[in-house]
């Protein structure tokens, strides 16, 4: 061969090199999943196993009517407890008594009002609440959830004894790309090995960062086995220090589901979790019984200036810019240039808080208008600083823009 010809058979050679690795690349099904965090609702924090095909199907026509849908909730997740058994070739059987028309029919119900369906398994051998886990199973079950329209898993840990987690996710991934359905996964490590260093890689969409929250303001207790941690709902924000840069489009941090609406807390403090939630781009799975909630409750989940915040396409998760006692500003980069910034007061009595530009990252000698997000109301131009007077447990949300 001339060496004029070996140089263009090698640059072809190159050529068809690079283009089948990026085919691989953007082959997969779940490519381009969750460009901004989920949104839904899940049965575990109110209804624990306590789960049926009626109170599914009632819960996504109240994620209709309620405006949610409008608002942005899209999944209906069936978390733990659906599930009873295997049957004699492997294949997972839904509880008959409370799904009477199996999940198929739960799925087409759900699409049928323009939602989406998701469901819950678990990596080991026995989900959490004992039912049969997906370990060995894991391809046969993927071809199963994309029979019935899946379209969200979460993948919990009990019962995975010596399994190393990277691996256990990066197989159930796979499993769900060969059933050829886009399915997100939903990584529910509880933050042990790291998820956040390893779940983007994995194929993870979001991952949690923590133990289970539970439905109170703070503190935190180990749960009757010993191990940690029931969390509440600060213990759970503080827990997220430092892992922003891991979040982005397709791939989420998860400080777990919401407890809005669950009575644990004070329509104040519900408030305040909400803001937290949206300027950390969390997902956001309510958590409440959709059927029966109260004006308060519906404002605060249906909220479109804050959840404009949560699901800004920049997808750059919040932190937190500056802490003086029970005083805390939470800032976060929108898409548009401006800031969403959440001061907030863990305190039991009412303070000023001032959020000052150079927290920002804007020069001091800028005056920026300010837009209360809760009041939905203008508040005026500012320069230097913004400051609030802010009542115990509460926050005050507000854009920022130059
Ligand atoms: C674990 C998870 C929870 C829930 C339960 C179900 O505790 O972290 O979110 O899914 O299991 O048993």
């Amino acid at each position: 061969m001339k060496t004029s010809t070996r140089f263009v058979a090698l640059f072809f050679g190159v050529l068809l090199f690079v283009s089948a690795i990026s085919a691989q690349e953007n082959n997969s099904t779940s490519t381009g999943l969750a460009p901004t965090p989920p949104m839904g609702w899940n049965s575990w924090n109110k209804f624990a196993c306590n789960v049926s095909e009626d109170m599914i199907k009632g819960m996504a026509d109240s994620v209709v009517k309620s405006g949610m849908k409008d608002a942005g909730y899209q999944y209906v997740n069936i978390d733990d407890c659906w599930q009873v058994s295997r049957d004699s070739n492997g294949n997972i059987v839904p509880d008959p008594q409370r799904f009477p028309h199996g999940m198929k029919a739960v799925g087409d119900y759900i699409h049928s009002l323009g939602l989406k369906f998701g469901v819950y398994s678990d990596a080991g051998s026995k989900t959490c609440a004992g039912r049969p886990g997906g370990l060995g199973h894991e391809y046969q079950d993927a071809l199963q959830y994309a029979a019935w329209g899946v379209d969200y898993l979460k993948y919990d840990w009990c019962n995975t004894t010596t399994q190393d987690a990277k691996a256990s996710y990066a197989n159930i991934r796979a499993a769900l790309d060969a059933s050829g359905r886009a399915i997100v996964l939903s990584i529910c490590e509880w933050g042990t090995a790291k998820p956040w260093l390893w779940g983007k890689e994995v194929g993870g969409n979001l991952w949690r960062t923590t133990g289970d929250i539970s439905d109170k303001w703070e503190g935190s207790a180990k749960w009757p086995d010993g191990s940690c941690c029931s969390n509440g709902m600060l213990a759970i924000v503080d827990q997220q220090i430092g892992l922003a840069s891991y979040a982005g489009p397709g791939h989420w941090n998860d400080p777990d589901m919401l407890e809005v609406g669950n009575s644990g807390m004070s329509d104040i403090e519900y408030r305040s979790h909400f803001s937290l939630w949206a300027i950390l781009e969390a997902p956001l799975i309510a958590g409440n019984d959709l059927r029966n909630m109260r004006p308060e409750i519906h404002d605060i989940l249906t909220n479109k200036e804050v959840i404009a915040v949560d699901q800004d396409a920049l997808g750059r998760e919040g932190e937190r810019v500056s802490k003086k006692g029970n005083a805390e500003v939470w800032a976060k980069q929108l898409q548009v240039g401006s800031r969403a910034v959440v001061l907030l007061n863990r305190g039991s009595t009412e303070q000023e808080i001032t959020v000052n530009w150079e927290d920002l990252g804007y020069p001091n000698r800028l005056g920026a208008s300010v837009r209360d997000l809760w009041q939905h109301k203008d508040l005026g131009k500012f320069t230097g600083k913004f400051s609030a007077t802010v009542g115990s447990h509460a926050v005050v949300m507000v854009t920022i823009k130059l």
